[in-house]
């Protein structure tokens, strides 16, 4: 186990992983695309949704260019049409003396949870098991949610160490988004990698109007603040002081592509207030606010994804080279990741 190449490494299949955001799942079937399987979503009549591994045993298709009879998934080309189990239910051509194929396809456990879609990839037996990580604070009045999607050539491996690395601040530097981190503590187990640092934080959402803080630097101010990352396998999720919360919702596509989910939460816990106000209030608040740390988030993701694709090109070129690693969260990262593989 410990001689696996840790840029290579595969995935534990029997954990939940995010495939989409609800709100991608619309009225057609759509492609999405976990560590070499192909799978298609769409909703069935009650609106929940399907997961069909997406191929169509006649011909070998993608069935996600086909469309949604009733609560069947009918291929493009020839008309197939397959039911929510994965059976072929309809033949359109068949003949009075033919039967239909007895070909299935596989149907995975899937979940809508949280504004994202969940799925199981493994043994389905331990799905009911198992259970998704959610993001509590994605329908909690008091967060406000901003969503940055990560689509990145390299292997997850770099994006999760990238993650609990909070030494790379630097590269983050015109943003302002945390400064002096200094590793205080560092716990693992079997399923996750707890490190806690110690860091100088920009903002402090006390009054309402501190939230301008994300567009205007003036109004910023350093300060210490805890800075807690955890890897809880295979999602990563980190607080800023009693402000800041950051999710990041794996997808690993293949060995050198990662697709992610980046919610960012800024809290209004600090503001009594705004609580003792009607719930309808307090949703228009939270709705309009949705998205307001946007170009702030996606410029973070922007640099962390060169940075992660030049280690996977220089990685591909010249895998001789070795690494230098200081920060021993590092090592734990890999650890859990070799475990799970
Ligand atoms: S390839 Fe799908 S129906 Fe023929
Ligand atoms: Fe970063």
């Amino acid at each position: 186990m410990a001689n696996v190449d840790i840029r290579t490494c595969g995935i534990n299949l029997d954990r939940w992983y995010v495939v989409a955001r609800s709100t991608e799942v619309k009225d057609k079937p759509i492609a999405v695309n976990l560590w070499h399987q192909e799978i298609v979503l769409y909703r069935d009549e009650t609106g929940q949704i399907q997961a069909l591994e997406d191929r169509c045993p006649h011909r070998q298709v993608k069935l996600s260019s086909g469309r949604i009879v009733n609560d069947d998934l009918e291929c493009a080309y020839h008309g197939w049409r397959f039911d929510l189990e994965g059976n072929c239910v309809t033949v359109p051509y068949l003949a009075a003396n033919q039967k239909l194929p007895s070909c299935k396809i596989r149907n995975y456990p899937a979940w809508e949870l949280d504004g994202f879609i969940w799925l199981f990839p493994g043994e389905k037996h331990l799905a009911n098991s198992i259970l998704p990580m959610g993001v509590p604070e994605w329908e909690h009045l008091n967060y406000i949610a901003t969503v940055s999607v990560i689509e990145c050539k390299g292997h997850y491996s770099y994006l999760i160490e990238n993650l609990m690395d909070m030494y790379h601040g630097h590269l983050h530097d015109n943003y302002q988004a945390w400064a002096s981190a200094e590793l205080k503590d560092l716990y693992s187990d079997d399923d996750r990698v707890d490190a806690h640092y110690e860091a100088q934080s920009y903002y402090k959402i006390d009054k309402i109007w501190s939230i301008s803080q994300l567009f205007f630097p003036g109004l910023r101010r350093l300060h210490p603040e805890p800075l807690d990352v955890s890897y809880i396998y295979p999602h990563w999720v980190s607080t800023l002081g009693q402000d800041f919360k950051i999710y990041c919702l794996f997808c690993p596509v293949n060995e050198t592509y990662t697709r992610a989910y980046l919610i960012q939460f800024t809290s209004l816990n600090a503001f009594w207030r705004l609580h003792k106000l009607p719930v309808w209030f307090r949703r228009f608040v939270k709705d309009s606010l949705f998205g307001s740390a946007q170009k702030m988030l996606d410029g973070l993701v922007h640099q962390d994804v060169e940075m992660i694709e030049q280690e996977q090109l220089a990685r591909l070129n010249r895998p001789e080279l070795r690494n230098y690693e200081l920060n021993p969260t590092i090592a734990s990262v890999q650890r859990l990741i070799r475990q799970h593989a």
